[in-house]
């Protein structure tokens, strides 16, 4: 992979529709992509001719695509085989590239259902109020009609539920309710539910003061599922958490689906808490409260441990360092975790450290040079910590680290010349602020440093 990430060896996926400009799904399949080293890249495309990009796909040997409104029927048309719960929903969200053969799936029906095995709920027998009767809502109550729930749907235009209750009463040869979406239908809809879905898109940014259901009708015992996600609590849930229901924000649904994607065209396991996390830190509006803790990242050797003792000093913080964490839980130096347990260990001890160092507050915090490599490092430190990156050239770094024997910094310079050129825009992606420090005595630094952070702060 060339330091843009992207060469001729690149695999591509995107999503499809229109319009596009506002889906998420760039960013968690490209985390994803980004947290298995992969050398993939997810686009976004607003289509207009549908049956011209799907020729695309077959021609550029695009891997796979999710498909959004307003083709997730209309693309059946162009496929070449459906998964049998894509087949029965009639909608398809998912396509893989096999070899030419384009197969469909839909995973936001999956998606839907491992929500609810995620927050305990067995849909057996449970009677659910479906809000809304789009493309959603026939793929919730689908996977639900098919786990055993006993379902309602309720819609602004009363004929719409009716034409999904159809299909589903045809399919499952249960009766399924149809209402209009309206007070009096609703609690009479409550008398025999316990878990409310909103499919529709009350609450949706803009919208943010809308919600589909009168407050007063919430109540403890109820659960409350919202396909929203922006704003991640919308009215509906924010109303419903303080009568005391149950509460599901619609992130935990997408990041979820697209899970699923992504093992379909990887056959990888979904990095689903890191997805989660960058979504939730891209969705949630930034917080005003100020950040006193300072994190200094950069090669080894590129002097972070001598400049953050003093910065600590000269801000009057607490100096903390991942490594000496690591060292620490491990009870044994770094060189010999590295030769007796493997990276990988030691990568999760890392892990672990980062999270308790930001336990605490007001610090400088000396990271080692792998912590960059996990994502969830990074955004765990952006919460608490401005990052520094002290950037230095690989010669200058060398030279500082002579003075400690470090287990990647082996005989081959190949190896570690490979190395610098694979972290260096992983540093500067997740600074804050970029810190030159070749030519510089660490007491320049610490200075060039401590000034940067009271500007800042
Ligand atoms: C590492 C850097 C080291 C230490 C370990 C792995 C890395 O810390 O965590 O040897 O992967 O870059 P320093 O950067 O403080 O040397």
């Amino acid at each position: 992979m060339s330091c843009s990430g992207v060469d001729s060896q690149t695999k591509v996926c995107a999503v499809i529709g229109r319009p596009v400009a506002h889906s998420l799904s760039p960013l968690l399949h490209n985390t994803a992509f980004f947290y298995y080293g992969l050398n993939w890249v997810y686009l976004a495309f607003e289509v207009e001719n549908l049956k011209g990009a799907i020729e695309g796909v077959r021609g550029f040997g695009v891997k796979g695509l999710n498909v959004t409104i307003p083709y997730k029927t209309d693309v059946l048309a162009y496929l070449d085989g459906l998964d049998m719960l894509a087949e029965k929903i009639g909608a398809v969200n998912t396509i893989v590239n096999h070899s030419g053969h384009l197969k469909g799936y839909n995973t936001d029906a999956q998606g839907f259902l491992k929500v609810l095995s995620k927050e305990g709920i067995d849909p057996r027998g449970e009677g659910f109020i479906i809000l809304g009767a789009g493309g959603a809502a026939r793929a919730i109550s689908f996977a639900l009609a098919q786990s055993g729930a006993r379902l309602s749907v309720l819609n602004r235009t009363p004929e719409r539920a009716l034409e999904l209750s159809r299909k589903l009463e045809e399919e499952f040869g249960r009766p399924v309710p149809a209402l209009e979406l309206n007070i009096d239908n609703l609690k009479f809809a409550l008398d025999n539910a316990a878990v409310i879905v909103n499919t529709t898109s009350r609450g949706m940014s803009p919208d943010v003061e809308g919600t589909p259901v009168p407050g007063e009708l919430l109540r403890p015992g109820l659960t409350v599922l919202d396909i929203v996600y922006s704003p991640l609590k919308t009215r509906l849930l924010r109303e419903a958490e303080a009568a005391g229901a149950k509460v599901v924000g619609g992130l935990d649904m997408l990041v979820y689906q697209a899970g699923l994607s992504f093992e379909l065209w990887t056959g990888l396991k979904a990095p689903l808490e890191v997805m989660m996390a960058q979504g939730r830190n891209f969705l949630e509006p930034k917080k005003l409260e100020r950040k006193n803790s300072l994190a200094l990242t950069g090669f080894m050797g590129a002097g972070k441990s001598s400049v953050a003792r003093l910065v600590s000093s000269m801000l009057g913080k607490e100096l903390r360092s991942t490594d000496g964490l690591v060292e620490e839980a491990a009870q044994k130096p770094i060189l010999r975790i590295f030769s007796e347990d493997g990276e990988a260990y030691f990568r999760e001890l890392e892990m672990r450290a980062v999270k308790e160092v930001l336990e605490g507050d007001n610090l400088v915090i000396d990271c080692g040079g792998g912590v960059v490599l996990n994502q969830l490092n990074i955004l765990n430190l952006k919460k608490k910590a401005h990052i520094f990156y002290l950037k230095a050239g690989l010669d200058t770094c060398l030279k500082r680290a002579e003075r400690e024997v470090r287990p990647l910094l082996g005989h081959d310079p190949g190896e570690v010349f490979r190395l610098f050129s694979l972290r260096e825009p992983l540093y500067e992606e997740a600074a804050d602020v970029v810190i030159e420090t070749s030519g510089l005595s660490p007491e320049e630094v610490a200075r060039k440093v401590a000034k940067e952070y009271e500007s800042l702060s």
